[in-house]
């Protein structure tokens, strides 16, 4: 018999407490305590000596059944999910409202021919996502929609329908009718998730779940939700109109890559070629500007560096910086003084990364002083220079990782020198000259004899 009780669980961290309080005991969040009815089964199953044993098995034994991967037409999805969707596998894709979850979704199966999809709103009506599929590109004759927030039909369709991948449009408006709490309550979303993993796993189909996140950019409902699920997207916006998306975790692979986008006119477009859109001065030679291959993922990714050193007319000269830390700038502007013996103490310093691109990458060190030092000599840097290399307070550079890599891709770009760190292992390339230089004195030498 299933024993009801009423208990007190927290909206924020899912915290349960017998008795209601004002503040959460766990997370300290105020008015966050719900009431809600607990369901206890009794009589669960216990393992008894002769079930259990048919339960051990020895890793590495078995026959490797190689997991089903659904490749998608989506090569940045592909990227981020490590070669395809996993059948059976539950995928939470979180994001900013606005940010373009929808219309990822809605592309995927709009261009997935000759699979069955499944879309499951709660949150738009059928005259809204046929107007938005009028804009995107790829018509998909198997691509059902349904209007909803009941589990119960959700569950029903894809018995009917057995599609290959469904998908949930959001966890926070959808509803299981024994659970009592209003939809995007953390039981809600806890049950309904639940429920999910176990059709997904026994149908075989794979599900996509659109996830809302709070304001601290947390994907809104229990802390557990996101170790429930398989694999974790987040959809970010640190450009004006690209999309990066990202995994934060992944049972299947890595999540170490990245997938970019462009959102247009005609819905999100693929960027094969990230470092393109970076870099404005190509191939010009300008004074106060340095190109740097950072890594977004395991790519590399060119981005252009721009620095304006001026007179300052007030007390506190100004120091701005846009797209990187103005602590290290600060910083960086401290060791050139010291060892470059540049006078910055009556300058006002403006730093940019061009793109509206933030970087925390400290192997962009390099080119940040090679900008500056530029703009302080109103001398530009020679065509087709790179900088890669991590400053430290005694001024000296240090290497960075996969720095094969970067050079790999400045070159195809058509660059032909990298700055970087001495002790770096060689970058031998015949396409690119590589400078290795000690520290911040013998590169501004260097670049500026
Ligand atoms: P949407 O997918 O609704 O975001 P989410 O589901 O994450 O809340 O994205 C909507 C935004 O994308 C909206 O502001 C308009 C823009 N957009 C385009 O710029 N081009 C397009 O082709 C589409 C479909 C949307
Ligand atoms: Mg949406």
């Amino acid at each position: 018999m299933a024993k009801q009780k009423v208990i007190y669980v927290c909206s924020n961290c899912g915290y349960k407490a017998v008795k209601w309080a004002g503040k959460c005991p766990s997370c300290e969040q105020w008015n966050t305590l719900e009431e809600t009815l607990e369901v206890k089964k009794s009589g669960g199953a216990v393992a008894t000596q002769t079930n259990v044993a048919n339960s051990i098995h020895k890793l590495g034994s078995l026959d490797q059944t190689a997991e089903v991967r659904l490749s998608t037409p989506d090569s940045e999805l592909n990227r981020v999910l490590g070669g395809g969707v996993v059948s059976g596998s539950l995928i939470l894709v979180g994001g900013k409202p606005g940010i373009g979850k929808s219309t990822l979704l809605l592309q995927l199966g709009l261009l997935w021919q000759g699979k069955r999809i499944l879309y499951f709103s709660g949150e738009e009506s059928l005259n809204q996502v046929n107007l938005r599929a009028a804009r995107l590109s790829g018509r998909n004759q198997e691509l059902y929609f349904i209007t909803d927030t009941s589990y119960e039909t959700l569950e029903a369709a894809i018995k009917e329908l057995e599609p290959d991948v469904v998908v949930v449009d959001s966890i926070q408006t959808l509803q299981l009718a024994q659970v009592e709490s209003s939809p995007g309550s953390v039981v809600q979303i806890r049950e309904c998730t639940n429920a999910l993993m176990q059709l997904a796993k026994q149908r075989n189909c794979s599900v996509f779940v659109i996830g809302h996140i709070t304001k601290d950019g947390f994907i809104a409902g229990p802390k557990v939700l996101e170790h429930m699920v398989d694999v974790v997207l987040y959809f970010d916006d640190s450009h004006l109109s690209y999309r990066f998306i990202k995994s934060t975790k992944n049972r299947f692979g890595t999540t170490t890559e990245v997938g970019i986008y462009e959102m247009t006119g005609m819905g999100l477009v693929p960027v094969e070629n990230p470092s393109n859109i970076f870099i404005d001065s190509f191939g010009q030679e300008s004074v106060g500007v340095a190109v740097s291959p950072t890594l977004e993922g395991m790519r590399p990714l060119l981005i252009e560096i721009q620095a304006l050193i001026s007179q300052s007319f007030y007390g506190t000269p100004q120091r701005t910086s846009n797209g990187f830390d103005s602590k290290r700038l600060a910083m960086l502007l401290a060791v050139l003084e010291k060892h470059c013996g540049l006078k910055l103490g009556q300058r006002d310093v403006f730093l940019n990364i061009t793109g509206g691109i933030k970087i925390n990458d400290p192997s962009i060190d390099l080119a940040v002083i090679a900008a500056l030092a530029s703009s302080y000599f109103d001398a530009p840097i020679a065509k087709g220079s790179v900088f890669s290399g991590e400053v430290g307070l005694t001024g000296e550079v240090r290497p960075v990782r996969m720095l094969r890599e970067r050079a790999g891709e400045c070159s195809r770009l058509g660059f032909k020198y990298i700055y970087h760190s001495s002790r770096s292992s060689e970058v031998k390339t015949n396409q690119i000259n590589a400078v290795g230089v000690e520290n911040v004195a013998a590169l501004v030498r260097k670049i500026f004899k």
